[in-house]
Formats: C-alpha cells, structure tokens, sequence
C-alpha cells in the first residue's frame, strides 16, 4: 500500500515552551517530520490521520494550505493578495465542502489582527467563487486564516470550529486542559506513579493526568465546591483509570496525611497572584507547600510546577537545595499572563 500524502499542518502552544515542546513532540511521534518550531507554534508534516494532529497538548491545530517565507514587516494587505492568486488552486472547496459558513481571520505571531474592511471583503469574495460557501463572521463552521510571523513567514491556514480547543468551554480560572496535558506530559508519567495536585482547583490538570496509567492518583484543593465539582466530573467519565482516584477538601500547602517519600510526581499550580492571602503571603504558602512536597516525594520524585513569574520560586527554594533540585524553568505566557514553569526532582 502506498503510504498517504503529506500534508502540512500548523499546531499552537503557550508562548515561551517551545524547546520543550520540540523535545516531546520528537520524543512521542519520533515519525514527525517538523518543518520549522516558531514561538507558540510548530510546523510539520504529517498525513491526514496521523495522530500527531491530536497531541493533547496542542492548542489549535490548522491544515496548511500555503506558506512562504517573506518580508517580517509585510503587511496582511500583500499577504492577502499574494494568496488570493493561488487560492483557486487550493482544495479549499474540498475542505469547505461539509461547512455552512466560513470566515476569514488575519493574525501576526500567533494574535489575531484587525485587517482593513476592503482587504477582507475581497478575500472573502475570492473563496466564496472558489468554494460556493457563504460566509458568516457569527456562527462559523470553519476559518481560514492569513497568518504572518515576524520570523519571515506567511501563513494560509484552514481549521474547523467544530474541532476547536478543548479549553474553548472551560470554567473560569481552569487551566487550559491542552497546557495540563503538557505539564503531566513533561513530568514523564509513569504507570507506577502515585500523583498527586495539591492545588487542583477544577482539575485542568489532574483530569488530563487520567490520559497515562498511574497506580494512585490524588487531588486537593481548599475549596469544597472545586472538590464536590471535580468528583462530579470524575464520576461522568467512563475508564478504569479514574476508580483510583481520590479527591479531598484540603491544605494543600502542609499535605497532612501522606507519608514521607509516598508520592512519586506532584503536577501542580498554586494560586499565582490572584491569592486571597487568608494562609500568608503568596511566597509563605509556596515555602509551606516546598517544603511539605520535599517531605511526601520520593527520591528521584519529580515535581512540575507553574508559578506567577512574580513569585521568587529560586530564593523560595533555596534552603531546600539538599532536598529538592531544580533541572530546569521555562518562562512562558499563560493566557497573556508572565508564568514560568518549573522541573524538580526530589534528591
Ligand atoms: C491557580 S488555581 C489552580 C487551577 C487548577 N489547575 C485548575 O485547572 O482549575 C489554585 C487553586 O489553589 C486553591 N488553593 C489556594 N490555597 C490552597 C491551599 N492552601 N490548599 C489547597 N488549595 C488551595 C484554590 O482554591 C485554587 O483552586
């Protein structure tokens, strides 16, 4: 059988992770073949079912319909037109075909951008005589997108809504589950693993964590409706997974109740500078929280943390350096807020 075509694909990620997501991407689809890694989005190749297209760690992830290298300050006028031109030799009425309507976005590193009404009109007008769909700005199925990078690329990018983000619905302040998919993901699960997030609020990251066997899998958080609202969750998914897990009203920061060296990986998110102080200062409460995860890790336990980047967590750390190692930090953006993220290990 003759292996299917390639085809180019552009997938999204939060700004700032991008060696990290090289790295992981290379290490679970060792077949990838990627054409170029930007800030917040990587480009590749792969065929239409290839199950790259699905990583759970991928915010967005668009069919390329054209790329070019160009100008960095090109202008999303020039860039529309040099893809109207081709546009009827594109399979966009193939792709279009079971949509009602479409619309047209133009963005710039990764952010959409306003684009002049005439510009859009005309580009809209040129994929409505190439497809016969309609277009509709409200309510559409499916967007095509002129991308430019200031790394000197032009973007032609075609996605459905119907197969949007996962964390389009989630509830407010809910990590998105694409970046709690990367953080359990970068804490290398292990099917051994006794997990726990001491501060799982609605569970972005302990539900994405039922994506990798684990042995036993806990879940605190302070607030006893985050609580009751994630056991709901729980019980609504199907799996053998999620029968042991545990999920409890608690003090994520002491960690009463778990003994010394009994949890293997701890992936978490404290509360960033949003925090009520009702414990103390944010930096008491991650000094709190620091030292109890030294005590409840086991050796060689890892520890995947996303703090605030205003939260000092080297100096935090510092007088527990015999215990709990830092092997790297990645400064990134969460939902246009400074974040770094953080990898321990428990000496
Ligand atoms: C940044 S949010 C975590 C968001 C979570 N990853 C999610 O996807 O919803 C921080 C959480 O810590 C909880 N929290 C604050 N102080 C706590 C404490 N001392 N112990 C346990 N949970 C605490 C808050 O209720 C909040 O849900």
């Amino acid at each position: 059988m003759p292996s299917p075509p390639l085809l180019s694909y552009y997938s999204t990620f939060p700004a700032g992770v991008y060696q990290l997501m090289r790295r992981i991407v290379e290490a679970d689809y060792p077949h990838a073949t990627i054409t170029h890694v930007f800030e917040n989005a990587v480009l590749y190749r792969a065929g239409a079912s290839d199950p790259l297209l699905g990583a759970p760690y991928f915010q967005s992830t668009f069919r390329v319909l054209e790329h070019t290298r160009c100008d960095p300050d090109e202008e999303v006028e020039s860039a529309a037109r040099r893809f109207e031109t081709g546009l009827a030799s594109h399979p966009i009425a193939r792709l279009l075909e079971h949509d009602r309507h479409f619309r047209v976005m133009f963005s710039r590193d990764g952010r959409p951008v306003p684009a002049p009404r005439a510009v859009r009109d005309r580009m809209e007008r040129t994929i409505q005589r190439a497809s016969g769909r309609p277009t509709r700005n409200r309510d559409a199925d499916a967007e095509i997108w002129v991308s430019l990078r200031r790394e000197g690329f032009a973007l032609l990018l075609f996605r459905r809504l119907r197969n949007r983000a996962r964390s389009a619905d989630r509830p407010k302040g809910m990590l998105a589950p694409e970046l709690g998919a990367l953080l359990c993901r970068y804490s290398d699960p292990s099917p051994e693993d006794v997990f726990l997030d001491p501060f799982c609020g609605h569970g972005g990251i302990f539900l994405e964590r039922m994506r990798w066997k684990y042995r036993l899998a806990f879940a605190i958080d302070r607030d006893d409706r985050l609580v009751s609202a994630l056991k709901e969750r729980l019980a609504r998914r199907s799996g053998t997974w999620r029968k042991r897990t545990y999920v409890r009203s608690g003090n994520g920061a002491s960690l009463e109740g778990f003994d010394s060296g009994f949890i293997t990986a701890i992936v978490t998110d404290p509360p960033w500078g949003e925090y009520d102080g009702s414990l103390g200062s944010v930096e008491t409460l991650y000094s709190a929280f620091l030292t109890s995860a030294a005590r409840v890790l086991a050796s060689r336990g890892r520890l995947i943390l996303l703090a605030g980047r205003d939260v000092a967590v080297p100096e935090i750390l510092a007088p527990l350096s015999s215990s709990l190692e830092m092997e790297a930090s990645h400064d990134m953006l969460v939902s246009g807020k400074k974040a770094t993220l953080y990898k321990l290990h428990r000496v």
